[in-house]
């Protein structure tokens, strides 16, 4: 049968505090809804139906693929409301899964069951029983085990408050049954809103069999409503990351402490230790080493790279055996080929560095091509931007940089030429020789202290 997936993300998310879109708030350095919207995707659905309202612009602008149907619902007047919106344009022959914006970290295995067991049933819901099933709505069963009714927190007795049973919010549906139990919907509760659930209850007194699938894991079907579920959340799918990156045969020095808002792929004995980050696409080689809290954005690091505590590395290309940090800043376009060095407190942005050459303390390399085996004294900076333009420098194989030298782009340093400390290089520097560019040393002679008057 076919299948569509409509996904409820028009709530402004009030308990949030924020002028944001729930659905729009970061999970793992993604919108909550990208996470939904990935989910649903595996599903290989006929079609996808995001009901929005709030933060109509960023959301649309943040979502520009084109397999997604937009529903406008410009008033929340409650989740039935919010699926009554995507109906019309849905075949009475569809299946319908409803997904929850704010419930982002459900599998795919649980959804699939849901919409497999709709072969038999014209109705499913996914319920957990999460530790504290404060907030949810609570399922009410009749003694055959049948779901009969959803109660709202809001409208529940003391006694049905009690019930640890919970509504996940997913639904799966045939599309002209939903139609049926939709046009009937009324806002007589608590919210005054047109409440989904309220279908169970429709459907159980037509004698329709509701089926209650309860999800292996409770915390798949956690509803985000405010910063605590959020930061909640994110420590489920921290988690989650650490232990497939431990399953991959990664060691990390505390599976709670290593962050993963992206995908990270690893070769064979990986070793992360405690506060990284990685953001985008991130691939480790065999034997990678990274120390602690370091972030690691959009990088391609090969076999035995060792980067170092507190070094910030953004789309780095780096060879075999590079030494990164600490304490080191790589800045997008940094290409390291194999057993390059880079220590602490270099900035390098835009720069080719080619094998076994080292840039070890106190640098900024800026749009520089160097050679390789090349030693880059302790201070050195590429001065490559005029106040206009950027200008690139080129520094050949073996050269040697003394400390403190300044390199005033566009200049080129030939190969094996040595350049002494302190020196401003403003003109090219011949291959082989030594260049000093700097005011000779003279002391004075019978000079003297000034001394202070006495009283
Ligand atoms: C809802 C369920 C509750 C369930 C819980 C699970 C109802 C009435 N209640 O409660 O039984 O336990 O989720 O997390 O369904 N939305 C719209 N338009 C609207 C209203 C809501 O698109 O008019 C969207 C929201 O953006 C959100 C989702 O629907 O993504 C759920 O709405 P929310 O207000 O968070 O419902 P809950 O109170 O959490
Ligand atoms: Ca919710």
């Amino acid at each position: 049968m076919a299948l569509t997936v409509v996904v409820l993300a028009a709530g402004q998310g009030k308990r949030m505090h924020s002028t944001r879109p729930k659905v729009m708030h970061l999970l793992g350095g993604k919108p909550i809804l990208a996470h939904v919207l990935n989910t649903a995707r595996q599903l290989k659905p006929d079609a996808i139906r995001v009901v929005y309202g709030h933060g109509a612009k960023e959301l649309l602008a943040a979502f520009p693929q084109t397999d997604l149907f937009w529903h406008l619902q410009s008033d929340q007047l409650g989740t039935g409301h919010a699926v009554a919106q995507a109906l019309p344009d849905i075949p009475d022959d569809h299946q319908v899964l409803v997904l929850y914006g704010d419930v982002p970290l459900v599998g795919v295995r649980a959804l699939q069951l849901l919409v497999k067991s709709l072969e038999e049933k014209a109705f499913a819901i996914l319920t957990s029983a999460p530790d504290d099933p404060g907030g949810y709505g609570r399922i009410i069963r009749d003694q055959a085990g049948a779901v009969v009714q959803i109660i709202e927190e809001r409208d529940a007795s003391d006694e049905e408050r009690l019930i640890g049973e919970i509504n996940s919010g997913l639904i799966g549906a045939h599309a002209h049954a939903l139609r049926r139990w939709l046009d009937k919907l009324e806002n007589k509760n608590a919210q005054r809103e047109y409440y989904l659930t309220d279908i169970v209850s429709m459907a159980a007194k037509e004698g329709v069999k509701v089926e209650g699938l309860k999800a292996a894991d409770s915390k798949e079907v956690q509803g985000i409503n405010d910063k605590m579920e959020l930061a909640e959340a994110e420590k489920t799918l921290r988690h989650r990351k650490a232990v497939e990156l431990m399953t991959a045969g990664v060691s990390l020095a505390d599976p709670e402490r290593v962050d993963v808002r992206g995908e990270l792929s690893v070769g064979q004995d990986v070793f992360i230790d405690v506060g990284v980050v990685f953001e985008g696409n991130v691939q480790l080689g065999d034997r990678v080493h990274i120390g602690p809290y370091a972030i690691v954005s959009s990088c391609k690091l090969a076999d035995d790279c060792v980067v170092h505590a507190h070094s910030v590395l953004e789309s780095v290309v780096a060879g075999p055996n590079c030494e990164i940090g600490p304490f080191a800043r790589l800045r997008p376009g940094t290409e390291l080929a194999e057993q390059v060095k880079v220590g602490n407190f270099v900035e390098v942005k835009g720069s080719e560095i080619s094998e076994g050459s080292k840039i070890n303390h106190l640098s900024y390399i800026g749009d520089t091509t160097i050679g390789r085996d090349a030693n880059i004294g302790a201070g050195t900076i590429t001065c490559n931007y005029d106040g206009a333009e950027k200008h690139r420098t080129m520094i050949g194989d073996g050269a040697f940089v003394g400390s403190g030298v300044m390199l005033v782009a566009p200049v080129e340093i030939g190969k094996e030429a040595t350049i002494g400390a302190g020196s401003v290089i403003v003109k090219d520097v011949p291959s082989g020789q030594l260049t000093v560019a700097r005011a000779k040393q003279s002391t004075v002679k019978g000079w003297k202290r000034p001394t202070k008057p006495a009283k």
